[in-house]
This record gives structure tokens, C-alpha cells and sequence, in this order.
């Protein structure tokens, strides 16, 4: 059992605190937010994620889990020390490193001699060097260990990982690193601190060229009267495609598609290198957000101003609570600008608030009280049940925007909704 301290326990910080004593290891995670800490040590998680309530309860109970405000005490005496800080886009697009950096130099000259500092926050290339910097210290290394977590099952996928990157030039440091994950079954790879940094932001940058791509294709498919399902369904089967990550949707969004791209566009940029692909991705996805917002102003018969809005979802993806960078969000807020009110239902979203111009609605059926269109824009599995004979009864006008392409369209057109999905009549 080694000790360790996560510094920081948002969805990173405790999938991995949570996760590492799970694997056998006594955890410390701090925060800075007392509110946050006090949730924790009553044994909740304050964040929906799959299994973590349940988590929280065993590790406490087992008293290999504690949770602090306090990060020097955290700190004293782990042999392991995580970064998982918010690396939130700077004011430029690159990456904003304060909190790294307030914590660095906060932590430095409390750290035991031969304690490793890992990176675990998506962080520019190079970043070990500076953090090393900030620490101040030569007696302690740096390794760079980028998370593949995807919110909502974040837990399961740091137990269960497509694979471990542990990147760094210490090799001692490295091999502490990957012995804390001896209990899980993936491949390991070990590799220098800058290409674990570069291979985090180039697959989260592929992955949003995929979904990019397909909704860019799902556009042409509407165009010359393909079906994107049939598209996929074939280019799926091509194993050097894949079928995952191809349904398309309203844009790709999130806390950390939307910033790494960028990010990584800037690290580009300042190496030399345009990254115009990149680029054209991030503007693309942007545009995609608008096509769904002028599918609703079509159907709503060119103007939305004064016409009021029921939106099915909120949050950025099912199974998420989270709003960071959801394009919901942008598409409401749209339509909003364009004079349209806007209700909306999402069972989990937490933060609706800071949107005053969003009335939140108590159900599905609630939010189309009245409403001269429905836009779903999350794929929340219970709107594929919803009856649209009562969603029928509830509307002023019978006309939906299905940017998740979770409802059955002959269900809906056989009711005499006008209906438009993506990628399909
Ligand atoms: C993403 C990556 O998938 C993780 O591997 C990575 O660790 C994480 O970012 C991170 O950097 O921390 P996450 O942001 O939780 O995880 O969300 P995803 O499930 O990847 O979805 C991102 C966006 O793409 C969402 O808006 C989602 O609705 C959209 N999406 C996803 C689609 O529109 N279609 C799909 O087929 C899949």
C-alpha cells in the first residue's frame, strides 16, 4: 500500500483518488473548496459519476481514503503526489496553468525527498520541465500520466483503461508510477514526459476530427437525401474506421474537447506548425452548433422571436451533470438571442442557474407546455419513450429538431410532427 495525495477533486481528482484506493493504495484528497470536502467526508460524492457514491463508502470505511482542505497536510507524507488541476482555455486559447502553478510552488518545499510529482491534468507539452521549475526541488521527479476518462464512467475507466501512459526521464520515478497500477490489466506504456503530453491532447484532437467528420458527412447526407445511419452502419464495419464515436450530433462539447483542440492549435502555432486541419475542425463544430439552432428557426417558420422553445437535455452528453462547454448551451443561447424563451428539462444538470434565461421545467412533457418547437439536444435515454401523442397535445405546433437522433422519426411524422434530425429526412 503506498501512500498517495490527489491534489484536486473535481471529476479527474476523485475518479483517481477514489480508483487508486480501490487498486490497494491509502489516498488523500485535497481540495480548495471547503463545501466540496465537507459533502466528501460525509461520504457523498458531490458530482454524478457512475459508482463513485459507492466507492466513497468502502474506501472510507476502510480507512484508506480521507478527504482535506488542507494540501500541505495532504502532501506530508505521500510517497506519490497527483496533479489533477482545472487547465482551463486562457484568455489566447492555450492552456491557463495558474492553478498548477499556485499549486507547485504552494507544495514544493513540503515534499519528503524522492517523492514523485505526477501530472495527471492536460497539460502543454513541456509541462513536466515547468511544474519541475515551480517545485523548486531536485530531489523530486516529474512524470507525466494523462487520464482517458470519460465523464460519466470515469471510475470504470480508470479501472478498466484501454491503456496507461506513464511518461517521464527519471526511470525510477517512472516505474513508481506504474507500480501503483500493478493490479490493473492494461497495456503499459512508458514513454519520454513530452510524448505522454502530446499523445493526450492528439487523441482527444482525433477523436473530435471523428465526430466532426461524421457530422460533417450527416450534413451531406441531408443534402443529397443519404441516410447517415446506413453511412455509418457501413463505414463502421471497416476496422481501420471503427464504430465508435461516429454518431453525429449537434457538435462536439465538454470540458475538455473544446480546450484541448484549441490548445493544441496554439501548441502548434508556437512551434511553427499551423495546425489548419485543427482549425477547421473547431470552426466547423462551431458551425454545427448554429445548423441546429436554424433547423429550430426554420421549423418555427424563419423566426423565433417571441415563440417559445422546449428543449429535452442540457447537459454537454448523457450521464453527466455537467454544463462546461455543452452544446445545448450554445444552441439555447442562440435561439435566446434571437428573442426566443426558452424551456428546458434536464434531470441532472447542476448550475442551470447561471442561465437566468432558462426556465427549468420539472419533465419532459412540462417543458413543451405551450412551446412552438422541441428541440432535443441530449440524449437522455428516457426521451426515446416519451409518447409523441402527448408531446403532440402539448405543443402549439407540432415541430421537432432531433440533434441527438434518439427519437424513431415515423413515430413522430405518423402523429403529423414535422421532424429533422441529423444526417436524416
Ligand atoms: C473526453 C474523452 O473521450 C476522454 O477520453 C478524455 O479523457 C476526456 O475527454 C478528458 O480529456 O478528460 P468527455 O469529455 O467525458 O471525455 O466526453 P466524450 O464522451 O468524449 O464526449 C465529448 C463530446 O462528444 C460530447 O459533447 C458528446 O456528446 C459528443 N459525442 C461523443 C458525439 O456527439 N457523438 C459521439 O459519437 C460521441
Amino acid at each position: 500500500m503506498t501512500k498517495l495525495a490527489v491534489i484536486g477533486s473535481g471529476y479527474v481528482g476523485l475518479s483517481t483518488g477514489v480508483g487508486l484506493c480501490l487498486l490497494g493504495h491509502a489516498v488523500t484528497c485535497a481540495d480548495i473548496d471547503p463545501q466540496k470536502i465537507s459533502i466528501l467526508n460525509s461520504g457523498e460524492s458531490p458530482i454524478a459519476e457512475d459508482g463513485l457514491n459507492e466507492g466513497i463508502s468502502q474506501c472510507l470505511s476502510a480507512n484508506t481514503l480521507a478527504f482535506t482542505t488542507d494540501v500541505i497536510n495532504a502532501i506530508s507524507e505521500a510517497e506519490v503526489v497527483f496533479l489533477c488541476l482545472p487547465t482551463p482555455q486562457g484568455d489566447d486559447g492555450s492552456a491557463d496553468l495558474s492553478h498548477i502553478e499556485a499549486v507547485s510552488r504552494q507544495i514544493g518545499s513540503h515534499l519528503q525527498a524522492g517523492t514523485v510529482v505526477v501530472n495527471k491534468s492536460t497539460v502543454p507539452v513541456g509541462s513536466s520541465v515547468v511544474v519541475a521549475e515551480w517545485l523548486g526541488r531536485t530531489d523530486v521527479s516529474v512524470v507525466s500520466n494523462p487520464e482517458f476518462l470519460r465523464q460519466g464512467t470515469a471510475l470504470h475507466d480508470f479501472l478498466h483503461p484501454t491503456r496507461i501512459v506513464v511518461g517521464g526521464d527519471n526511470e525510477e520515478a517512472v516505474d513508481k508510477v506504474v507500480s501503483l497500477y500493478a493490479a490493473v490489466d492494461a497495456p503499459i506504456l512508458r514513454m519520454n514526459a513530452a510524448s505522454a503530453e502530446a499523445l493526450k491532447y492528439a487523441a482527444n484532437s482525433f477523436l473530435a476530427t471523428k465526430l466532426t467528420f461524421i457530422n460533417a458527412i450527416a450534413d451531406i447526407c441531408e443534402l443529397v437525401g443519404a441516410d447517415i445511419f446506413d453511412v455509418v452502419g457501413g463505414l463502421g464495419l471497416d476496422p481501420r474506421i471503427g464504430d465508435q464515436f461516429l454518431n453525429p450530433g449537434p457538435g462536439w462539447g465538454g470540458s475538455c474537447f473544446p480546450k484541448d483542440t484549441r490548445a493544441l492549435v496554439k501548441i502548434a502555432e508556437g512551434n511553427g506548425y499551423d495546425f489548419a486541419l485543427l482549425r477547421g475542425v473547431i470552426q466547423t463544430n462551431d458551425e454545427q452548433y448554429e445548423r441546429i439552432a436554424l433547423k429550430v428557426v426554420e421549423l418555427c417558420g424563419g423566426s423565433v422571436n417571441g415563440k417559445t422553445i422546449a428543449s429535452w437535455g442540457l447537459t454537454f452528453k448523457a450521464n453527466t451533470d455537467d454544463l462546461r462547454d455543452s452544446p445545448a448551451i450554445a444552441i439555447l443561447s442562440t435561439l435566446h438571442s434571437m428573442g426566443a424563451r426558452i424551456r428546458a428539462y434536464d434531470s441532472a444538470a447542476r448550475g442551470v442557474e447561471q442561465y437566468p434565461w432558462i426556465e427549468r421545467c420539472e419533465s419532459a412533457l412540462d417543458a413543451c407546455d405551450g412551446a412552438d418547437a422541441l428541440a432535443v439536444l441530449t440524449e437522455w435515454p428516457e426521451f426515446s419513450s416519451v409518447s409523441p401523442q402527448e408531446v403532440f397535445k402539448k405543443l402549439s405546433h407540432p415541430a421537432v429538431v432531433d440533434g441527438r437522433n434518439v427519437l424513431n422519426p415515423s413515430n413522430w411524422k405518423d402523429v403529423g410532427f414535422e421532424y429533422r434530425g441529423v444526417g436524416r429526412a
